[in-house]
């Protein structure tokens, strides 16, 4: 397939998922935040757009351009935790443009659904690959959803360590759908549905927080002694990262405006105070630890945080990858942008 000036593709999410398989996020994300820490791309913070407390969700912009590799674009990204429960909608739902950077011409418009879930699970498998102790069995699952189950498949490929596998989620159905998943993937692992958190998390290794939650969930968890800790979605605060050796994030500065604003948000609903963070509180980024630039885990005993608040670099580079696949197999819908 050969797009002239002014065609875009379109590609849907199914598209997607088969042209670019997990391992390939994986491996794009990493390329990403080394990229990035390299000093070769360009990430503004993300623009937060709350929708609540209209209606309990946000939309976020977030524009991104990866220098060196010459990708340039964009993700609309819009989070409502009940549109399962309202709308049998995803709660996650994306959508991905990209710009070529000479002319700033859009070429591609694809759902951002499956790259969103995909890279936000790939950035926690990155994440474990540099901040796991070595030999870990156990992981729990804390929010048995689609950002839930992709971590768990990176996790998986980053950690093949792992045996353990404890899921827990407020639905039980939820739970179930992610067994059957989990099992069908990597049926050699055991699986285990909790109820209590606390009970999970004892002497797990690693603990992954990815649930659409309105209150703190790991709060009054105690971690073992050489535990790593992975956050997709969790309000926490100073007293929060007392806890832990260090403090790993993607992004430092979106991330903690991103952290204080939940907070806020979450005082709003609740009335409960969540003591704010400040930049120093991120002892390193992840892409400094991917380049060499700063350690990782050091030693078998620390008790690490590694959070993640997402990268717009993260989402174009699969989006770019999708669109190359699309064009040598000829996958997708052409659309002429200008009609003249
Ligand atoms: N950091 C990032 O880059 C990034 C990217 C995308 C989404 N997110 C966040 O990830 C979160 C999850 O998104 P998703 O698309 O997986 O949603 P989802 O609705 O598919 O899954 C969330 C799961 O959490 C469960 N849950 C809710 N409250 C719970 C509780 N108290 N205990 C245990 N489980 C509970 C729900 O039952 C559901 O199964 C969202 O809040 C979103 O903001 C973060």
């Amino acid at each position: 397939m050969k797009l002239k000036d002014f065609e875009i593709l379109f590609l849907n999410d199914k598209q997607i998922e088969e042209l670019v398989p997990s391992k390939k996020v994986f491996e794009l994300t990493e390329t990403s935040l080394a990229e990035y820490a390299a000093g070769n791309a360009v990430n503004p913070v993300k623009l937060h757009l709350p929708i609540y407390p209209d209606y309990e969700g946000y939309i976020n912009s977030m524009p991104a351009y990866l220098k060196r590799l010459k990708i340039a674009g964009a993700k609309i990204v819009s989070v409502y935790r009940d549109n399962i429960k309202l709308f049998k909608l995803p709660s996650t739902i994306g959508t991905v443009l990209l710009h070529n950077p000479e002319s700033g011409m859009p070429y591609a418009i694809m759902n951002g659904t499956y790259i969103t879930a995909a890279r936000t699970g790939a950035v926690m498998g990155v994440m474990a690959k540099y901040t796991v102790r070595n030999n870990a069995k156990s992981l729990t699952i804390i929010g048995a959803g689609a950002q839930g189950f992709s971590a768990f498949i990176m996790i998986s490929l980053a950690v093949p360590s792992i045996e353990e596998i404890r899921v827990v989620d407020i639905k039980a159905e939820a739970q179930d759908n992610f067994i059957a998943m989990a099992k069908a993937a990597f049926p050699d692992k055991t699986y285990v549905k909790y109820n209590s958190i606390q009970e999970a998390c004892k002497n797990c290794d690693i603990i992954l927080a990815a649930a659409t939650s309105d209150k703190p969930l790991l709060a009054n968890i105690n971690f073992a002694k050489g535990s790593t800790v992975l956050i997709i979605e969790e309000d926490f605060g100073n007293t929060f990262i007392e806890k832990f050796d260090k403090f790993v994030g993607d992004f430092r500065e979106c991330l903690i405006e991103r952290i204080n604003d939940d907070a806020k948000h979450h005082f709003e609903l609740t009335g409960e105070l969540v003591d704010e963070l400040t930049e120093d509180s991120v002892t390193a980024e992840i892409g400094d630890i991917i380049i060499g630039k700063t350690k990782g885990r050091t030693s078998d005993d620390e008790i690490i945080l590694a959070a993640s608040v997402g990268m717009g670099i993260q989402d174009i580079i699969v989006g770019k990858e999708a669109y190359d696949r699309a064009v040598e197999q000829g996958i997708g819908i052409v659309i002429d942008f200008v009609g003249k």
